[in-house]
């Protein structure tokens, strides 16, 4: 008996210790240990010994049965240990990994520059307005002194919807809104996209930028637009630019002018960006054409005023030496990184 206990004992260490994993662990307990297992029968059978027998035999009988259990539970720690440290090992971090790289959203060059253009008109206590991007034709033509069939017409190729409504092709149109709506004195800026049916090439597209002024007060003179758009040119391109005036011609100005800086990339010598001339254009303006106040019900013989509209995509393109303008509008982030 002791030899078949001693062949039991060594089959079930056996098996347990080759066990890989706790279901089999768990078989081999029942297999020995269970209801029905090969040690549980014979503690059953013990009622079959001779009574003198039973003690000696119940003895060794709890002795494998202990033997067994703690074998059993050894291997089974070990197994637990085991699957533990796989566990770890497959969920590690791996520290020496370079990091995920965070993409954070830029603003466009172009809105960078729109909100630097409001900072400086807000600095000399300008309003910032709104003003919708289809229009009648009254609001971006007729108020502004420009009738129907006036050759100025000419200067703005111009997306029609409908009849007498259109894309603004200018901010101007903010003008007669604004002069509608505010007594004197006015003093705002009107940013925003604009559209012409103008064919795409390096210094064309169809959407642009413009950004709108209007100042209307008594006693408003030539002086104050040429002091506040001076101040301007070098609040954005530095103390040392030169400002040049121009005399020119809008319909809704009298007089008017075309405002130049000195090329920003040769510095007023000539070169490619400013086709030689050594100056860029970058805005028109005038006195507001007493014909314009009087359209919008203010008395041109008791108040003057000066408007100025300035290309946005222009002071873009020369502040960050962009070579193309349609770099702005393919919105390739190569290009858009850099800002
Ligand atoms: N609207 C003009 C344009 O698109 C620019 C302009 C010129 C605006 C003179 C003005 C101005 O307010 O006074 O070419």
């Amino acid at each position: 008996m002791k030899e078949k206990l001693a062949a039991i004992i060594n089959a079930a260490v056996s098996a347990a210790s080759e066990a890989v994993d706790e279901k089999q662990i768990e078989d081999i307990r029942v297999k020995y240990l269970g209801k029905k297992g090969e040690i549980t029968a014979l503690l059953k059978n013990m009622g079959s010994l001779a009574p003198e027998e039973r003690p000696k035999m119940g003895q060794l009988v709890n002795e494998a049965k202990e033997q067994v259990e703690s074998a059993i539970n050894e291997y089974r720690k070990k197994l637990k240990a085991k699957a533990i440290e796989l566990k770890l090992k497959a969920e590690a971090v791996d520290i020496t990994l370079p990091e995920k790289e965070v993409c954070a959203g830029g603003l466009h060059p172009l809105s960078i520059v729109t909100n630097d253009l409001i900072d400086i008109f807000q600095s000399m206590g300008f309003d910032v307005l709104d003003g919708p991007e289809v229009e009648t034709d009254y609001y971006n033509f007729e108020c502004l002194n420009v009738p129907a069939d006036h050759p100025a017409r000419d200067m703005q190729d111009t997306f029609y919807l409908a009849d007498k409504i259109l894309l603004r092709t200018q901010t101007s149109a903010a003008q007669i809104r604004t002069m509608e709506n505010r007594k004197p004195p006015i003093r705002i800026i009107c940013p925003g996209r604009v559209f012409r049916a103008d064919e795409v090439d390096a210094t064309h597209s169809p959407v642009f930028h413009q950004l709108e002024g209007l100042v209307v007060d008594k006693g408003i003179t030539m002086c104050d637009l040429m002091g506040v758009l001076e101040q301007f040119a070098r609040e954005i391109y530095g103390d040392d630019v030169k400002v040049r005036f121009r005399p020119s011609f809008f319909p809704f100005t009298e007089p008017s002018v075309e405002v130049d800086v000195s090329c920003t990339e040769c510095g007023g010598k000539g070169c490619r960006v400013c086709k030689g001339e050594g100056w860029i254009e970058i805005l028109g303006a005038g006195m507001v054409h007493p014909n314009v106040l009087r359209c919008c019900g203010i008395d041109p013989d008791v108040y003057t005023g000066f408007a100025f509209g300035i290309g946005i995509d222009r002071i873009t393109t020369t502040r960050y030496k962009i070579s193309d303008i349609r770099l702005l509008f393919e919105n390739d982030k190569r290009f858009l990184e850099q800002f």
